[in-house]
């Protein structure tokens, strides 16, 4: 059986009032900045597909290798009892039927429950599936959520066995501060012995990220800029894309790559829905996101320091990225 379920994304219920609101903070802040969660409406997550199939986009094939090559190591930590395999920002799903594929050929018996902001993505990975097996030979629940409602669904279903997969480097859009406190809500979400599948891209060469985040086709950028038409139709701004430049810089000190884009002239943008008018000085950045790049001595922090044990890390054949599979111990 499929199903798809919307969670309304704030407690108000009313989501273009909740995305009027952050963009009213981001942009009165200074500097100023606007959550990269604004990327994922349906363009953008079908411009993000496009920028999983660039070949200058390393952590897609990268993690595909990894888990091609290691699948049946990943599903050992599975028994044979029945389990939730939930997977967070699930996106298209086209690396997870890797490991659904090791999953069916072990005979075990799961439910998956992909999670993603974008309702477009989740029907998206359903007709994916559709394509793979023809009638699906597991039950699907999609949810069209937040992370922290997809916790709360854990929480909710903690009778079973549950795997959590956060893949892709989703976890790099965090600081180290909120992926803490994300973490240690998705520990307090699970029971003793849950594993989850976390995907870190690892730091490395600057020309690599660098292309990576500032593509020759400029599908990054357009997916950017596609945040801009975003605001513009849904709360009725009139940013003019033309008077901004993309650009993808790595921050030597945090190890963050970040996006920016930055306003080559002095403009006034305004904000129908917030009746209000935002000054850009020339040359100044609105940022976009971060995307964090990780040691092995990060990650093993980061999980003993909110309860978890790794049980392994695969990596890929150039070690450019890790998927670390780790045990909650309670
Ligand atoms: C989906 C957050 C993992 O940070 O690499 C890709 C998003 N941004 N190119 C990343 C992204 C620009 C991506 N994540």
């Amino acid at each position: 059986m499929t199903n798809i379920n919307t969670l309304s994304h704030d407690t108000a219920g009313h989501p273009t009032h909740e995305l009027a609101l952050s963009i009213l903070e981001g942009l009165s802040s200074s500097p100023k900045f606007l959550p990269s969660r604004l990327f994922y409406d349906d363009k953008g997550s079908d411009l993000f597909t496009q920028i999983m199939a660039l070949e200058e986009y390393y952590p897609t094939r990268c993690e595909t290798e990894i888990l091609t090559d290691h699948a049946e190591a990943i599903a050992s930590y599975l028994g044979s009892d029945s389990f939730n395999l939930v997977e967070l920002g699930c996106g298209d799903g086209a690396k997870t039927i890797i490991l659904l594929n090791e999953l069916l050929k072990k005979k075990t018996n799961f439910n998956y429950v992909p999670l993603d902001i974008s309702k477009a993505a989740i029907e998206f990975l359903v007709e994916n599936l559709k394509k793979e097996y023809g009638k699906i030979p597991f039950q699907v629940e999609g949810l069209v959520a937040e992370y922290f409602q997809g916790l709360s669904w854990l929480t909710a279903n903690a009778s079973k066995k549950n795997m959590v997969m956060f893949l892709g480097g989703n976890i790099g859009n965090m600081n180290r501060a909120m992926s803490m406190r994300f973490l240690r809500h998705l520990w307090h979400s699970l029971n003793d012995g849950d594993v989850v599948l976390i995907g870190f891209d690892l730091k490395k060469d600057l020309d690599v990220l660098y292309n990576a985040y500032n593509d020759s086709k400029g599908i990054t950028k357009e997916f950017n800029f596609n945040v801009l038409d975003r605001i513009n139709e849904t709360l009725d701004g009139n940013f003019d894309r033309s008077k901004f430049q993309h650009q993808g810089l790595y921050n030597i000190q945090t190890g963050a790559m970040e996006s920016y884009l930055i306003s080559q002239e002095a403009q006034k943008v305004r904000i129908g829905e917030l009746d209000k008018e935002f000054s850009f000085k020339p040359w100044e950045a609105l940022h976009l996101e971060y995307s964090y790049k990780y040691l092995k001595s990060d990650i093993e922090e980061l999980a003993s320091s909110t309860g978890f044990e790794i049980k392994d890390n695969f990596t890929d054949k150039q070690n450019y990225f890790v998927d670390s599979l780790w045990q909650v111990k309670k």
